[in-house]
C-alpha cells in the first residue's frame, strides 16, 4: 500500500516528518512531490498510489483517471474545491478533509492583513487603529468565529452573517452580532472578511454592488477563495471609490492591472500563505 503525499506547496518538514513516521509504522509506503511544477509529474505520481494526501493540488478527472488504484484522498485543510468529487465518487474512491485544523493561521492573517492596510502597508504615514471599526464577517465557520472571536479582542464591533446558521446564540456565544442579510453586513462593514467557499453559488458572488454598498474608507479581507470575487466588478468599485481598498490571500487574475490602478489600497500576497503555519500543516 502506496500513501502518496503531493504538495506543490510543501508541508512543514515536521508535519511531513510526522506523516511518514505514522504510515511507516503502520506498514505503509510513503511516496513524496512536493514542489511539482508540471501536471505530468503528479499524473506519473499517482499511477500507483492507493492513497493521496494533497493541499491545494487540483485532483482532476484526469488524475483521478491516471490514479488506477487510488481508494482514498485526503485534502489537508478545509476547501476541497480542488478535487473533482464526482469523478472521485464515480470510482468509489473516498474523499476527506480536516477542516478547522488550519483555521487559526488562516484567522491570525485575516486580522494581520486589516492591520497592514490600516498601517498604510508599513509605509510612512498616518494609519487607523482596528478598535471601534466594524468587523464583519461573511460566513460563521470555523475560521469566521477565530476572526470574530479575535475582532473582539482588539476591540472591534463584530457583525457577522451566515445563511446556515439561524439561531442569534451562536453569535451570541462571542459577543457577536447576528445579521440577517449579506447586503446588512456590507452596508455596515468598516472590514468585512469573507469565509465563503467557492461552490456554484458564491462564484462570482462579491463584486460592484456589495462593495460600493461599504462605508467609506472599507478594507475587502479575502482569506477565502479567487473565484468568489466578481474581478471586474471590484475594479469597476474600487475605480470609482477612491476610498476602497483589497486585501488579499489568493492572488486575482487581474492582480497586475489591480496594483496598477489602485496602488497601496490593494494588495496580494505572492502565494497563498493563510494555512503556511508549522502548527496549522502538523495539526492538518
Ligand atoms: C484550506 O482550504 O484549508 C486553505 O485554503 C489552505 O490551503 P493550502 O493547503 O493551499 O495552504
Amino acid at each position: 500500500m502506496k500513501v502518496l503525499i503531493a504538495t506543490e506547496k510543501p508541508f512543514a518538514k515536521k508535519a511531513v516528518d510526522g506523516i511518514k513516521k505514522i504510515i511507516t509504522d503502520a506498514g505503509y509506503e510513503v511516496a513524496l512531490l512536493e514542489k511539482y511544477t508540471d501536471k505530468a509529474q503528479l499524473l506519473a505520481a499517482v499511477a500507483d498510489a492507493n492513497a493521496l494526501i494533497i493541499r491545494s493540488d487540483k485532483v482532476t478527472a484526469e488524475v483521478i483517471e491516471a490514479a488506477k488504484n487510488l481508494k482514498i484522498v485526503v485534502r489537508a485543510g478545509a476547501g476541497y474545491d480542488n478535487v473533482d468529487l464526482a469523478a472521485a465518487t464515480a470510482k468509489g474512491i473516498v474523499v476527506m478533509n480536516t477542516p478547522g485544523q488550519n483555521s487559526n493561521a488562516v484567522a491570525e492573517l485575516a486580522l494581520g492583513m486589516m492591520v497592514f492596510m490600516a498601517r498604510n502597508q508599513f509605509t510612512p504615514g498616518t494609519g487607523s487603529e482596528l478598535k471601534g471599526k466594524t468587523l464583519a464577517i461573511h460566513a460563521y465557520g470555523n475560521v469566521g468565529k477565530l476572526v470574530g472571536r479575535k475582532g473582539k479582542a482588539l476591540g472591534m464591533n463584530v457583525i457577522a452573517f451566515d445563511p446556515f446558521i439561524t439561531d442569534a446564540k451562536v453569535f451570541e456565544a462571542d459577543g457577536v452580532k447576528k445579521v440577517d442579510s449579506i447586503e446588512e453586513l456590507y452596508a455596515q462593514a468598516d472590514y468585512l472578511s469573507l469565509h465563503i467557499p467557492a461552490t456554484e453559488q458564491t462564484k462570482k458572488s462579491i463584486g460592484h454592488k456589495l462593495l460600493t454598498s461599504m462605508p467609506k474608507g472599507a478594507t475587502l479581507v479575502n482569506t477565502a477563495r479567487k473565484e468568489v470575487i466578481d474581478e471586474a466588478g471590484v475594479i469597476q468599485a474600487m475605480t470609482e471609490r477612491e476610498d476602497l481598498k483589497y486585501i488579499t490571500d489568493i492572488a486575482p487574475e487581474a492582480a497586475a492591472e489591480m496594483s496598477e490602478k489602485f496602488g497601496k489600497r490593494f494588495f496580494a500576497t505572492p502565494k497563498k500563505m493563510g494555512a503556511e503555519t508549522a502548527e496549522a500543516n502538523i495539526n492538518a
